[in-house]
């Protein structure tokens, strides 16, 4: 087998987004369209990627980077012509290649893999995915033989009535032979109702040379769903949110309501964890086992919880570590701290590990308990077995198995209100 060369189409305008930046560089869940479908490809093992920008482009290569390879499309003059702007990269090439719209960001690896897999086990030169729609309105139509074989796709305003008629459509994700399609490519021409560029028109380019072309129909329709307007956007984000938390709870893991907690992608979350709603928690986190997430809690990016630990109500933790057994119940703030084994963290405790230029750390021991409303100030380190006063603010370090108290002392002014309050006495 040749290369796997993935081809992401990310040139057109997005003008029902009413944005100043290319559609593709809008976040799902915290990541770029664009950058989902290349972590798709990359998952896939492409050797390479290449996309194909050009309105708004500048916004699209900054998002990308160097994870990819840029072909520009000055004008937009069809698919078809968008992956023209590609050929130099594909040329000489031998192996497989896929297309895929960097507006389009739920296809999954699996389905990609099934797509190379069907073309390698048929020997066919260009695969289609394809999905069966009720209203198949809008999309290209695929036109199959007598005996079921696929030889064209139709576009809707190119479409005779009957054609119109067809509900399997084209996704637009391909997987085409690279020598066969740059063939191909060369006859596409734009003699068609829309005078675009066709890409649709390598298929029957294809099955009228006798070169097999086929299909797999998608079985989860979702899949290709793509983003024109934030709406869409946004039932997007809703997919995935199921997606993301159901194989969560194949898992294991107890979601309370999967409506109203937001886990990202790359999330490790260990058996018998609890998460209550209004949870969001960022890629990367790993979570242990037994644990109690929520309700309101906020586990951001770089966070590692260990079995048996609680993070309760209002608790915002960041690039924390929390060891077994411990608890931040609630109305904290935990950035840039490693938290040992059986630690309580009183209400209102607080590190302070920003002073408005760097990030300090906080350490804490096993078995310690920090009273309520503690001002950590970082760097600190607080040893083992360590009770710390509520209300302290503790700017130095405390030693294992002290207690350590930092707050003014109370004064009590007897019968002050006596002689202060003359109103009152009245
Ligand atoms: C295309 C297919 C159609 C399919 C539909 C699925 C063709 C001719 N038609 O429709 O059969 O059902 O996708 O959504 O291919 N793009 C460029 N440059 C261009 C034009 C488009 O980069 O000049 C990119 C867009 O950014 C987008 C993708 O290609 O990511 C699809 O473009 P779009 O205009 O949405 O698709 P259609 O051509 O309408
Ligand atoms: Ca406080």
């Amino acid at each position: 087998m040749g290369n796997i060369i993935s081809v992401v189409m990310a040139a057109g305008k997005g003008t029902r987004m009413k944005t100043n930046k290319s559609k593709v560089v809008h976040k799902i869940y915290g990541r770029e369209l664009v950058n989902r479908v290349i972590d798709t490809a990359e998952k896939v093992g492409s050797d390479e990627i290449i996309c194909v920008v050009g309105h708004q482009k500048e916004s699209v290569m900054d998002a990308i980077g160097n994870r990819a390879k840029f072909a520009i499309q000055e004008d937009l003059l069809g698919t078809g012509h968008a992956l023209m702007q590609a050929v130099p990269y594909l040329e000489g090439k031998r192996g497989k290649v896929l297309i895929l719209y960097g507006d389009v960001p739920l296809i999954r690896e699996e389905t990609l893999r099934s797509l190379i897999k069907r073309s390698e086990d048929n020997s066919e030169y260009a695969t289609i995915i394809t999905a069966m729609y009720d209203n198949p309105t809008g999309y290209g139509r695929i036109i199959r033989d007598v005996d079921g074989r696929v030889v064209e796709i139709v576009e809707e305003k190119d479409a005779t009535e009957e054609q119109r008629k067809i509900k399997e459509i084209n996704s637009g994700i391909y997987c085409f032979d690279i020598e066969e399609l740059l063939e191909a490519i060369k006859e596409i021409k734009p003699n068609n109702a829309q005078g675009e560029y066709y890409l649709t028109d390598v298929i029957k380019i294809m099955s009228e040379k006798g070169l097999k072309t086929g299909a797999l129909i998608v079985e989860d329709n979702t899949e290709i769903l793509g983003v024109n307007d934030r709406i869409q956007l946004e039932l997007l984000t809703r997919v995935l949110r199921m997606r993301i938390n159901m194989e969560h709870m194949r898992e294991g893991v107890t979601i309370e309501d999967s409506n109203c907690t937001y886990i990202y992608d790359n999330v490790k979350i260990g058996k018998d964890t609890v998460i209550h709603p209004n949870t969001t928690i960022k890629s990367g986190v790993v979570i242990g086992e037994n644990c109690e997430i929520g309700p309101n809690a906020y586990i951001r990016e770089g966070c590692v919880l260990d079995d048996n630990v609680k993070i309760g109500s209002f608790v915002e933790i960041k690039k924390t570590k929390v060891g077994k057994g411990s608890k931040v119940p609630h109305l904290s703030y935990m950035g840039d701290c490693e938290i040992g084994e059986n630690v309580n963290i009183g209400c209102g405790t607080i590190t302070c590990n920003y002073d408005g230029a760097e990030k300090h750390k906080t350490k804490i021991g096993d078995d310690s308990f920090i009273g309520s409303n503690v001002n950590l100030v970082a760097p600190v380190n607080i040893g083992k077995n360590v009770v710390i006063a509520a209300g302290s603010t503790i700017t130095e370090d405390v030693p294992s198995n002290a207690l350590s108290i930092a707050r003014e002392r109370q004064i009590n002014k007897e019968d002050w209100s006596l002689t202060h309050k003359k109103t009152k006495k009245k």
